[in-house]
């Protein structure tokens, strides 16, 4: 018998989000489910009743009615405490429940004998679980927004125009922390044209800045950041003062500054003092992503945009929900990959197997017994660090260039003295060919080892148009003999491959050149 999936209309304050959207519906059926849900759930994320019915679903009126008739419940926001009373004994729920915030909602579930996946203890570390990892898809929806709530506040553009009303310098942006959100901060201010900077204590995402289009501006104090699993950890006094007078000259110098410093189970660092904001342009906008966790700006208000100092602070603590169809169709598909883990035999009945890895580590209620928190992941233990080679002490006498440099001298020598015997022996006709051979494996090489590897497949397609050159040896078979053609006259064999060989070359040249612009158009902003 298929399991019914049910997906109530979210409870909170404000929330547009929708646990499932209709395209996800098809895909839950096909894995054998049926699919309920609620009169007007979809409604703020403009995914209609009539869109989820021609899906597939069921709608069904009210709270109460969809809580009784489901298996399996997905929902977004933490369950209220009445939400919780509605569940019965037997019943799965999946959604977001933050169990270290929550202890008597965990205690409640757990007194319903219910099954409850909280999909923010995924194990993010697990490289299958990304397709699950809805902490990620939510953030980088919320980084996207906290940009246009910024160009929104923001009396000018993001990009530097040259106008016939006058020249137009571009705004500048300085994002605080380089996570998910801070990521997705950085690319779309980029890509609106503005000049983006971005500091986090993390030195190791230096390179993702810079690959989406940002300058990484590191604090003048060496301290290592990462705490473990991708996190940051909270910096020695030292960094934090040099911290703060790096951030307080970005203050001044910046129009736009977005704030999304985060270490997990502390309060959010508090990054931008008042004194900070009071230095930057009237006009300036700060926007603080980590307003809820206490906020990373002295003076945000958490929910509100505030002015202040003639700078506008936006604290806003729903920024995923205000895009609601992008982040609830991001959220659902989370929700489904999911699924499709609980439910491989594809027939409708999920298997919570506490035996999988990721499974287990969401899993924070099984059948009314708290399984929160999970043991620690048996990870692959990292690959032990090459023993470093012991210097070796150059004898006496021997030259002290390193031992690499003058095994190169031997190498060129062989082959300088190889080319000599060449050159001294070989047929002259043999020796025409061989100089163009030899420099063409030079150029070659030096045009691959010059270009980044990220580029090679692009390289490789154009020299395949390139190499189409040979069309030159069938266009001389088929040129009259006055133009330089060969004696082959139009009747003969020669003649007809020829015009094979330059049909054949063609598409080749052609097809080339036109896969190599397309593969660049895709580095293209
Ligand atoms: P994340 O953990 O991926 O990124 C946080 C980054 O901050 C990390 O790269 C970390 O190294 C860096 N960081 C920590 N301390 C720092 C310091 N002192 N200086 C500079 N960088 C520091 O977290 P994620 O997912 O990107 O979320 C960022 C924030 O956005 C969180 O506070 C989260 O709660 C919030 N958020 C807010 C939303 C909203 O609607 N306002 C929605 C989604 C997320």
């Amino acid at each position: 018998m298929p399991q019914v999936i049910g997906v109530p209309k979210e409870t909170a304050a404000g929330e547009k989000r929708v646990a499932t959207v209709p395209e996800v519906v098809e895909k839950l059926i096909k894995l054998g489910f049926s699919v309920k849900v609620e009169s007007g759930a979809g409604d703020p994320a403009n995914c209609s009743d009539e869109s989820y019915r021609a899906a597939g679903a069921q709608i069904v009126e009210g709270a109460a009615k969809l809580w009784a008739e489901s298996d399996i419940v997905f929902k977004v926001c933490v369950p209220t405490a009445e939400e919780a009373g509605l569940m019965h004994e037997g019943q799965t729920l999946i959604t977001f429940i933050w169990p270290a915030q929550n202890p008597e909602l965990m205690q409640q579930l757990a007194a319903r004998k219910v099954t409850v996946l909280a999909i923010d203890a995924l194990p993010r570390m697990l490289s299958r679980a990304q397709k699950m990892d809805a902490l990620t898809s939510q953030a980088g929806v919320a980084g996207y927004r906290a940009v246009i709530e910024a160009a929104n506040a923001f009396g000018r553009f993001f990009n530097g125009q040259i106008t016939a009303a006058g020249k137009v310098q571009p705004a500048k942006v300085f994002i605080a922390g380089a996570g998910v959100a801070g990521l997705a901060a950085i690319g779309t201010a980029a890509s609106l044209g503005a000049i983006v900077r971005a500091n986090d204590t993390r030195a190791e995402v230096a390179d993702q800045v810079v690959s989406l289009g940002g300058e990484f501006v590191k604090v003048d104090f060496e301290e290592e950041g990462g705490g473990g699993g991708g996190y940051a950890k909270v910096m020695s006094e030292g960094f934090q003062q040099a911290q703060r007078e790096m951030y307080a000259k970005q203050a001044r110098e910046v129009d736009i500054i977005i704030t999304t410093a985060l270490i997990p189970g502390k309060p959010a660092p508090r990054l931008i003092t008042a004194e900070m904001v009071k230095s930057m342009k009237p006009g300036s906008v700060i926007v603080d992503m980590a307003a809820e966790r206490g906020g990373n700006c002295e003076l945000t208000e958490p929910g509100k945009s505030v002015v202040k100092h003639g700078v506008t602070i936006v604290g806003y603590t729903d920024l995923a929900s205000r895009l609601a169809k992008q982040s609830s169709t991001l959220y659902a598909t989370n929700l489904f990959r999911l699924t499709e883990e609980l439910c491989k035999t594809k027939d409708g009945v999920i298997n919570v197997n506490m035996e999988d890895d990721a499974i287990r580590g969401l899993t924070v209620v099984k059948e009314g017994a708290i399984t929160w928190p999970p043991p620690p992941l048996k990870l692959p233990a990292p690959p032990a660090a090459k023993p470093a080679m012991p210097a070796k002490a150059p004898k006496h006498g021997e030259a002290s260039a390193p031992a690499s440099a003058t095994r190169t001298a031997v190498m060129f020598g062989i082959a300088a003295l190889a080319f000599w015997f060449v050159g001294a022996n070989a047929p002259a006709a043999f020796l025409g060919h061989f100089t163009v051979f030899v420099l063409a494996v030079f150029v070659g090489y030096m045009v691959v080892w010059n270009v980044t590897p990220a580029l090679h497949t692009p390289l490789m397609s154009v020299t395949n148009a390139i190499s189409s050159i040979i069309a030159i040896g069938a266009l001389v078979q088929i040129a009259p003999p006055i133009m330089g053609g060969a004696v082959a006259r139009p009747e003969s064999w020669i003649h007809w491959l020829a015009w094979v060989g330059i049909a054949l070359t063609a598409v080749n040249m052609f097809g080339g050149f036109a896969v190599t612009q397309r593969m660049l158009e895709m580095f293209r902003k």
